[in-house]
Formats: C-alpha cells, structure tokens, sequence
C-alpha cells in the first residue's frame, strides 16, 4: 500500500487518509460561506414586514397595508421597489459569479472568500446604517457581490478539501449552514421587530457571519488542486499529507495531477462544455438550479412573514411563523446529510417532489376557500395553522430534496475539465431565477391570487418527471468515474463517446502504483 491507494472488490476508489482536526477546522470555517447567503435569504422578509421600516423606506406600501381590507389582500404589498430591496441582491450576485469564477480559479478560493466576506461586510454596515433607498440598495448590491463569490468559493473549496467518501455530506453542509443562517435571521426579526431601530440591528447584524469568513479565511489554507493549478506541486503534496493525516498520499496525488493536466489541455471550458459529448453536463447544470427555483420555495424564504401577515396573521405570529419553517428547514437539512448516501439523490427527488405537490395544492385549496378571487376574507385559527402546517411539509420536502441536491447534484456529475463552468452555470442560473422569483413574486401574487400555489406546484410536476426519466442515480459514484452511469442512461447514453468512459484504466493505474 506505498502508494495509499486501492480498488477494493466494489470497484470504487478509496485513498488512504483519516479525518483530521484539521480537515475539520477548515471546513467548518468554510461553511461559514453559507451563513451569509442564509442569513440575507432569511432576513429580508421579515424586515420588509416591520412597519418602522416600511414606514421609513416605503410610504406607499405602508400607507396600503393600514388601510385595511379595502382591497384584495392579495396585491397589500406589490410594490416593485419594496421587492428590488430584495432581488437586487441576486442580481448582483449573478454578475459577480463570472468575475468570482476566474479569482477563484486564478488566485484561489482563499482570495475569493476573503474578497467575498470583506465586500459583505461593507454592505451590512451601509445597511446597517441606511438613511434612504439608495443607501439600502447599493448596501444590498455589496451583499450581493459577497455571496456571489463565496457561492462560487466555497462548494469548490469544500468538495476539494474532502475525502471522498465524504464529499456528499461535507456538501450538505454548505447548505446546513445555508439553513442555520435563514433560521438565525428569522430569529433575529422576531427578536427586534417591536423596537422602532429593530430593522437597523437585523440589517446590521450581517456583519457577523461577514466577519467570520473573512477573518476565518486569511487562516485557511488553500486546496491542494488550487494551489498545483497554480503550479507548485511540492507545496501540494504537503497540503495534502496535512489534511489527509498521511504521509501515503501518492495515489490521490497523481490523480490531482492527471486531473489537472487533463484540464489543462483545455484551453477554453466555456467552449467545452457545449461540445455534444458535455450536452447531459450542461442539461443538469442548467435545468436544476432553475428547478430548484421553480419550486416556489423562496417565496415562503423571502416572504414568509409578509405572507403570514397577508393571511391576517398578527405582527408577532408572522414573525413566529417564519421561525418556525427556518427550524422544519434545518431539521429536514440534516435527514438529508443522513440519507444522501445511503437512499441515494433519486429517492430523495422523487418522494421530495411528489410531497411538494400534495402540499402546494392543499395550501391553494385553503386560501382559495378563504379569500376566493377577490381577496377579501379570513381564515380561522385552525385554519391558519393547517396552513402553516401544510407549509411545514413543504419546506420539509424541499429542504431534503431540492435543496441540497440543486448544489450537490451539479457540482458531482462534471468531468474536471469542464467543472468550473458547470459550477458557473449552476451559481448564474440559480442567481438568476431567484432575482426573477424575488422580484416579481408580490405581483404574481396580486394577478395570480390563490392560483400562484398551483403553477409553482405543476412546475414541480414537470421537474419529477423530469428526474424520473433524465436523472440517472450517482449515490457513490467517483467523480472520474461518473461517464459509465451516463454512458448506461437510455437517453443520454448516445452524447457519451466509448473513449471517454475511464473507470477501467484509471484503476489499472492505480493496482500499477501499488505493485
Ligand atoms: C436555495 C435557496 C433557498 C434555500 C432554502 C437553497 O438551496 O438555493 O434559494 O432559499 O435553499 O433553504
């Protein structure tokens, strides 16, 4: 075993290698790249729903919500600028992802999470320190940018860090801390919404997180594929005796440099990935991050107290409420680290989106019998807590399918010499459609009414059938490895050339290195 790698009878690659506290520092402070996305998710609903905010920021809206039941209940909040507040965030985020691709590529993702954390921090303290729209937004255009680079950063980071057996949990953990950010932000509003500044401690309070990444990132180390990208292998090969807690690191060793070799013989991935052999790649890294945003869950993320209270939920009820589907978020979040790897993504998919549907639908009966297509009426008490607990189960299913699989799935099923752009594609998509979804939820709500719930719930129709009939299982599969299953798929199979299917000849080379 001089070369610390070996192909037991399963046929999967193992390296040699322990969890070492070191392994685990790094990526817990890594993780904290999810927080700042979560917390900016979770925040600002609650915030556009405090009335010393909306009082300050936006009259108009505020003027609307008071008086009363005059008008449908479904158009209370549509303003275009109360939702920007929101949205442009993504927007910013998306652009940032193209310029964070080539920093993290080119100078690391250390650099790119250091940038990342310190640009977040300047937007929560204009935030923080807001006096007019224009302030609130370029503030939230910064926050945007640090996610937008941390986003691209971290996965990377994180899935290059770990072993591989770990790698789908470790993954997960991104978008645990994704979900301990919404659930902290919602604990925060609630905390803070009665005091006429509670809104400035909400906003303000992101340069926590903020600073936690980018403190914690100047003491990260870099990856050992970043730092042999960047053409010192030595050092390399230290990093990774350190992380793995092994001098016997030969075997993955010459896997990162047959890794980084085959992608240097790619001069432009943006071009390769559009290649017909990369159409199944390219397929999945776009349609599921736009999935995952058809599914409708971020209008209970962003706007779960604006919706509560538009139901007629009290201040405090709607505030509670968004609490409550932040901890049904990261209790479903960790079943899911639990079952990846065991019941495997598709599981997950299909029982995940079939329980999304059950609950959309009963969610839209309910309001429909309320408010009807006027907009004028009431639920009773049990009626809103059968909602919310309908929307429990929604968010559950989300939260151990779509959820994590939308990160997961892209950034596992792309060859090396194409995973930057993947990784690109799936960040600028997702970014994308959670602008779109963020800014024009409020006024599909108005036009759409009850019948919002029922197109979010036939697009997650069309996404199971999707997964049941275009997503091949890749629970355990090696990264390498990953063409035979593409190879094997009814459809996709064709796009695959023999000469690209390498699981046999890499474990050759591996059994060579061990003899
Ligand atoms: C999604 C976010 C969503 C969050 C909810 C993430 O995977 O990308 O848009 O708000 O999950 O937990």
């Amino acid at each position: 075993m001089a070369g610390g790698g070996y192909v037991p009878d399963d046929g999967v690659k193992h390296f040699e290698g322990r969890i070492t506290g070191f392994l685990l520092i790094t990526c817990i402070v890594a993780t904290c790249g999810g927080l700042i996305f979560g917390y900016d998710i979770g925040i600002s609903g609650g915030v556009t729903s405090m009335d010393s905010f909306l009082s300050k920021f936006f009259p108009s809206v505020y003027k609307k919500e008071k008086e009363g039941h005059h008008e449908s209940m479904y158009c209370k909040f549509d303003s275009h600028l109360l939702t920007l507040f929101t949205s442009s965030l993504y927007l910013a985020a998306l652009i940032a992802s193209a310029f964070a691709a080539y920093v993290t590529k080119s100078f690391g993702r250390k650099i790119s999470m250091l940038f990342g954390g310190v640009v977040f921090l300047a937007g929560s303290i204009i935030n923080g320190a807001a006096v007019d729209v224009a302030m609130l937004i370029v503030g939230r255009l910064l926050l945007g940018v640090g996610v937008g680079f941390a986003n691209q950063s971290v996965p990377l980071y994180l899935s290059e860090m770990a072993p591989s057996h770990l790698r789908g949990a470790l993954n997960i953990g991104f978008q645990m801390a994704i979900t301990i950010g919404i659930l902290v932000a919602g604990l925060i509003n609630f905390a803070f919404a009665s005091q006429v500044w509670g809104w400035r401690a909400s906003l303000g309070l992101a340069a926590v997180p903020a600073i936690m990444i980018a403190v914690g990132s100047i003491f990260l180390p870099d990856t050992p594929n970043s730092i042999l990208a960047r053409g010192n292998p030595e050092k390399a090969r230290e990093m990774l005796k350190k992380i793995r807690g092994t001098e016997q690191v030969d075997a993955e060793f010459q896997d990162l440099v047959d890794a980084t070799h085959a992608a240097e013989r790619v001069d432009n991935s943006w071009k390769t990935i559009l290649k017909p052999q990369y159409r199944p790649h390219l397929a999945i890294c776009f349609l599921v991050p736009f999935f995952q945003q058809l599914t409708g869950i971020n209008v209970i993320m962003f706007y779960a107290p604006v919706l509560f209270k538009t139901l007629g939920f009290g201040d405090d009820a709607s505030l509670m409420s968004a609490v409550i589907t932040g901890l049904v978020n990261v209790f479903a979040t960790f079943l899911s680290i639990l079952a990846v790897d065991r019941l495997g993504r598709r599981i997950l998919f299909l029982e995940g989106g079939i329980q999304m549907i059950i609950s959309q639908v009963l969610v839209a009966v309910m309001i429909a019998k309320a408010f009807g297509t006027a907009g004028v009426g009431e639920l009773t008490k049990g009626e809103s807590m059968l909602v919310l607990i309908f929307i429990c189960f929604y968010v559950a299913a989300f939260a151990w399918s779509w959820g994590p699989l939308g990160w997961l799935v892209p950034s596992e099923i792309c060859p090396l010499e194409i995973r930057s752009a993947g990784q690109a594609i799936n960040v600028a998509v997702n970014m994308a459609f959670t602008f779109i979804i963020g800014q024009f939820f409020l006024t599909m709500l108005c036009h759409m009414k009850y019948g919002l719930f029922l197109f979010f719930a036939a697009w997650v129709v069309v996404m199971t059938l999707f997964i049941f009939f275009f997503l091949p299982e890749t629970k355990n599969v090696p990264i390498e490895e990953m063409n035979n299953v593409w190879k094997k798929h009814w459809f996709w199979g064709k796009y695959i050339p023999d000469d690209a299917v390498v699981g046999t000849a890499s474990k050759t080379k591996i059994k060579d290195m061990e003899d």
